[in-house]
C-alpha cells in the first residue's frame, strides 16, 4: 500500500453517489461513494457529473466539490481522474462502463447490476477485460467482514464439505438477486455456476418480445461446479446460510452477526451451537473501493472483477430464461438479447 491519494470522479450524484447515508441511522458506516471517499485516507472526490443541475448544486453544497459537469465524458477529459464511480441507474451501466473504459480511466467502480442483457454484459466484459482495468461493482456484501469470516471458515472446513446454500428474503431479479447470487458465490469461493432453474413471480408472467420492462420478483435453484446446490427462500430479512456435512454457518441480519452450528461428532450429526467470532461494523463501500486500489497497486484481480461480475449477471439472467423456457438452463446462456429493465 502506498501513501498516494487517488482522485475519484462520480457519475450520477443521487442516492448512491451522494445522499443515501441520510436514510441510515446516525453513526452507520459510510454507504454512498462520496461518504466512503471522505472516510478513506486513500481517496478524494475531485469531480462529479449529473445531467440534473439541482443534483450538481446539492453535491457542491454537501461535499465542497466545485468541478461539476453535465457531461461525464467531458468531466473525464478535463479532470483525468484515477477512478470513476458510475452511480447512475441500471439501464445506463453497460454503456457507461464501455465509454469510461475506452476513455482510458485506470480504475472503475459501477453500481450493480452491470447490464440489462448479456449483449450489454459482453460489451462491458470486452471493454474492461481487454484493458485489465481493476473493477468492482456495488454488490457490497462481497466486501463485508462478516461474509469474509464466513467464507474463510467454510474454506477451512469448519462445517465439513459444503453441500447447500440458502439466501433468505423476497427479492426482485436484477436489482436484488444480483446481490444474493453474488453473495452465495462469494461464500462458496466463487466456483462457476453450472446451471440455473428459476421462476419469475407471478408465475404466469409472460416475457413478450424477449424483454421485460419491469424487474420481476424471482426464485431460483443454482448448481455450482463444486456440487453445491443453492436456493433462495423468499421470506425474512437478508440472511445467508451455507450447510455442510458437519455443520452450518449463517450470516444473520444482513451481516450483523454469525451463527455457527457444528456436528456433535462425525458419527452423531446433531448440529449444536458453536462460538462464532463477533464482527465489527465497517463501510463495505470503502472496502470495495480500496480493494480496487489494492488491485491497481499490486496487479492482483479485484474481488468482484469483471469476469466474476459478468458470469453472475449471466446466472441472474438465466433465472428469467429458465422461466421463459420452463426448464433448467445450463450456462453459457444462449439467449444473449433477453433484456430485463432494472433501476
Ligand atoms: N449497492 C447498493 O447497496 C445500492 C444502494 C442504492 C442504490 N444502488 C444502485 O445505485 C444505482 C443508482 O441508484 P440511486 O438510487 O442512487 O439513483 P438516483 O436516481 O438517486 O441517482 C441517479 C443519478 O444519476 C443521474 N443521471 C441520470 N442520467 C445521467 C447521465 N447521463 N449522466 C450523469 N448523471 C446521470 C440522475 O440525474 C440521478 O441524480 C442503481 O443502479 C441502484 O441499483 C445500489
Amino acid at each position: 500500500m502506498t501513501n498516494k491519494i487517488y482522485r475519484v470522479a462520480i457519475v450520477g450524484l443521487g442516492r448512491m453517489g451522494s445522499t443515501i447515508d441520510d436514510e441510515r441511522p446516525a453513526g452507520f458506516p459510510a454507504v454512498s461513494i462520496a461518504a466512503a471517499c471522505a472516510a478513506s485516507p486513500r481517496l478524494e472526490v475531485v469531480a462529479g457529473a449529473d445531467i440534473d443541475p439541482d443534483k450538481r448544486a446539492a453535491f457542491q453544497a454537501r461535499w465542497g466539490v466545485t468541478a461539476l459537469y453535465g457531461d461525464y465524458l467531458e468531466m473525464i477529459r478535463q479532470e483525468q481522474p484515477d477512478l470513476v464511480a458510475i452511480c447512475t441507474r441500471g439501464v445506463l451501466h453497460a454503456e457507461m462502463i464501455v465509454a469510461v473504459a475506452e476513455a482510458n480511466v485506470p480504475m472503475i467502480f459501477c453500481e450493480k447490476a452491470i447490464a440489462c442483457s448479456m449483449e450489454e454484459a459482453d460489451a462491458a466484459l470486452a471493454a474492461v477485460g481487454s484493458r485489465n482495468i481493476p473493477f468492482n461493482t456495488g454488490v457490497l456484501r462481497r466486501f463485508g467482514r462478516s461474509y469474509h469470516v464466513a467464507r474463510r471458515m467454510i474454506a477451512d472446513g469448519e462445517i465439513g464439505e459444503p453441500r447447500a446454500g440458502v439466501h433468505y428474503a423476497g427479492s426482485n431479479l436484477l436489482h436484488g438477486h444480483i446481490h444474493s447470487l453474488d453473495t452465495l458465490s462469494f461464500l462458496l469461493g466463487d466456483p462457476p455456476v453450472v446451471s440455473v432453474l428459476g421462476e419469475l413471480l407471478p408465475r404466469d408472467l409472460v416475457i413478450e418480445n424477449n424483454r421485460l420492462d419491469k424487474d420481476p420478483n424471482a426464485i431460483y435453484q443454482v448448481l455450482f461446479a463444486n456440487g453445491v446446490e443453492a436456493t433462495t427462500a423468499p421470506g425474512g430479512t437478508w440472511e445467508f446460510e451455507v450447510i455442510g456435512s458437519l455443520g452450518s454457518i449463517r450470516v444473520c441480519n444482513n451481516g450483523d452477526s454469525l451463527h455457527l452450528r457444528k456436528a456433535k461428532s462425525e458419527k452423531e450429526r446433531i448440529f449444536l451451537d458453536a462460538p462464532a467470532p463477533a464482527v465489527e461494523a465497517h463501510s463495505t463501500t470503502q472496502s470495495c473501493l480500496e480493494d480496487i486500489l489494492d488491485a491497481h497497486e499490486t496487479g492482483r484481480p479485484t474481488l468482484g472483477n469483471i469476469q466474476i461480475t459478468h458470469h453472475l449477471t449471466e446466472a441472474c439472467l438465466a433465472v428469467a430464461e429458465s422461466h421463459r423456457q420452463q426448464k433448467r438452463i445450463t450456462l453459457p446462456l444462449e439467449n444473449r438479447s433477453l433484456y430485463i429493465f432494472h433501476v
